[in-house]
């Protein structure tokens, strides 16, 4: 039986960068979940006998959540629901799962790379039909229609098996339960060479893949070590835990210090990687050298060819704003288009269905192509794995000869997390008033080249987004981006990006922070962030 529930809207569901994320006892209010998940399907057109995909990372509250997703979809006239083993699936393997079966769109449960538990993070994304989050247009109806709800419908049922594979009857709709790994695992044997890198791993090449306790443990599991051959015990914390084990699932070097220690020391392994707690972001680390999602963009698009999925070469390369311009030169020299979008995976869904790029690239740690409409942790292993097969060089060896090549980006990103938010704004504020009397301006031997705030206008669909970040750029490619994140769930983030370009390769050896300190005195002196935010250190720098 279906029923209606009479409910009152919620004023805050306004989705951010990456769907709606708030902590868990804000989403077990009365309703919260369903009215949101009602407004999705409110905003939403023609999907009536259509197939919906339905999974999450395993965090707090996602089995809760799938359950409500489901009949709420068989209430709402869906035929289908593809849902992943356990609830589980992780993001990219999602998008997958959308395309391969020509979905109609997916719900992602996901708080990414932001701690779980009863009073940590949780999230609910909507993904359309090509495998991408929902553009800013259908989130942006999804929001107005959270603050007019009056009620959602469900399918008024016991509570679906979700832990045996098949197909079941919920009130008319079918429901399958599917191999979270499978589909994911037959993609990408298809990209790479598999054989390669068997090849290498078992030539004594030793890597170490940290799954952080989150979603990617059974995948990298099933791939690195009982498909490409990897040592057991290659793949760490690899069992998804509700609470990612008490700790924070984001692969940079604070979060996954042991890792980076482990990378350093003496003893360590050739390869080193970590991705989030839904799978869509990586971390690569070579013995001795961190690699910047930056630069390991601009490395990997360098070398793509190497790899079975990508032989044919790139039609383009795209990649957030305050990324670095490092992915640029190699545009320049490939002869290919280089795109600069807002930060979000949600602005490259338009370049790679239109065909005008393959791999696109985050400074926030995704990397990913047009196999799927969502970055991709693991493929950035695979496809890093699949050029150190074939290159048989170091990850130093590749970085180095990268730099010397195209000179190096040198790259940091200093966060200030849970700063007050009128703080923030002031910040923010005062920067864009200052924008029109910076260029031509000195700040010792830097001098401003131009300064603005971020506008993108999508080549594809014509739309525009304003007030992306404000830059400052200085003459010789220097620059200081400042923005404000929109995936936190408590006060404001402040995130400072700093960057500058290197030609001379007798100088790619300075250490970064030093490398970037007159950058980053001039920073703080253009936004007085010590003063305004009372911080006298960034909470995390990568
Ligand atoms: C998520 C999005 C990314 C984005 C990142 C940082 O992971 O999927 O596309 O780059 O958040 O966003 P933020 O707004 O916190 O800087
Ligand atoms: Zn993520």
């Amino acid at each position: 039986m279906t029923k209606t529930v009479t409910t009152t809207p919620y004023n805050d569901q306004k989705p951010g960068t990456s769907g709606l994320r708030k902590k868990v006892p804000v989403f077990q209010q009365k309703n919260y979940a369903e009215n949101f998940i009602q407004s999705i399907f409110d905003s939403l057109d023609g999907f009536n006998g259509e197939t919906l995909v339905i999974g999450g990372d395993g965090r707090y509250y996602n089995r809760e959540v799938i359950q409500i997703a489901i009949k709420m979809a068989a209430a709402n006239g869906f035929g289908r629901v593809l849902v992943g083993r356990g609830g589980i699936l992780s993001t990219p393997a999602a998008s997958n799962v959308i395309r391969k079966y020509k979905a109609f769109g997916g719900i992602v449960l996901s708080a990414s790379h932001n701690p779980g538990g009863p009073t940590e993070d949780f999230g609910i994304k909507y993904n359309i039909g090509n495998g991408g989050p929902a553009p800013e247009k259908v989130t942006d109806a999804i929001y107005a229609r959270t603050k007019t709800i009056d009620s959602y419908k469900i399918a008024d049922v016991a509570d679906i098996n979700l832990d045996s594979e098949g197909s079941q009857d919920v009130e008319g709709m079918e429901v399958v339960v599917i191999d979270p790994v499978a589909d994911y695992a037959e993609l990408m044997e298809q990209l790479f060479d598999f054989g390669a890198i068997r090849r290498l791993l078992s030539s004594g090449f030793r890597i170490v893949f940290d799954a952080m306790s989150a979603v990617t443990g059974p995948y990298a599991k099933e791939i690195l070590e009982n498909r490409l051959g990897a040592a057991k015990g290659s793949v760490l914390n690899f069992i998804p835990l509700p609470d990612f084990g008490g700790h924070h699932p984001d692969p940079n070097l604070v979060h996954a210090r042991a890792l980076y220690e482990e990378m350093m020391g003496d003893n360590a392994p050739d390869f080193g990687a970590a991705s989030d707690g839904d799978g869509d972001r990586n971390l690569i680390i070579g013995k001795g050298i961190f690699v910047t999602p930056s630069d390991s963009l601009a490395m990997l698009a360098a070398n793509a060819q190497l790899a079975p999925g990508y032989s044919k070469g790139l039609a383009g390369i795209a990649r957030s704003m305050p990324t670095s311009a490092a992915a640029d030169r190699v545009a320049e020299k490939l002869g290919i288009g280089i795109y600069e979008t807002p930060t979000g995976w949600k602005f490259f869904g338009n370049l790679m269905d239109a065909g005008l790029v393959t791999i696109c690239g985050e400074e926030s740690a995704g990397t990913g192509s047009n196999h799927v409409r969502e970055k991709d942790g693991l493929w950035a292993v695979l496809l890093w794995l699949n050029i150190l097969a074939v290159r048989q060089d170091s990850v130093q060896e590749i970085a180095r000869q990268h730099w010397m090549i195209y000179g190096r980006n040198y790259y940091s990103r200093h966060d200030y997390e849970e700063v007050d938010s009128a703080a923030a704004n002031g910040l923010v504020d005062a920067l864009r008033a200052q924008l029109s009397t910076l260029p031509g301006k000195n700040f010792g031997a830097l001098k401003v080249a131009t300064a603005d705030d971020f506008s993108y206008n999508d080549p594809v669909d014509k739309s525009v987004s304003n007030n992306q970040g404000i830059r400052i750029l200085f003459e010789g490619g220097s620059r200081v981006v400042f923005r404000l994140s929109g995936t936190g769930t408590s006060g404001a983030t402040l995130r400072v990006y700093i960057e500058r370009y290197e030609p001379d390769s007798s100088r790619h050896d300075i250490d970064t922070q030093e490398a970037l300190a007159d950058l980053i005195a001039v920073a703080d002196e253009i936004a007085g962030i010590k003063e305004r935010t009372g911080r006298t250190e960034p909470s995390v720098i990568t």
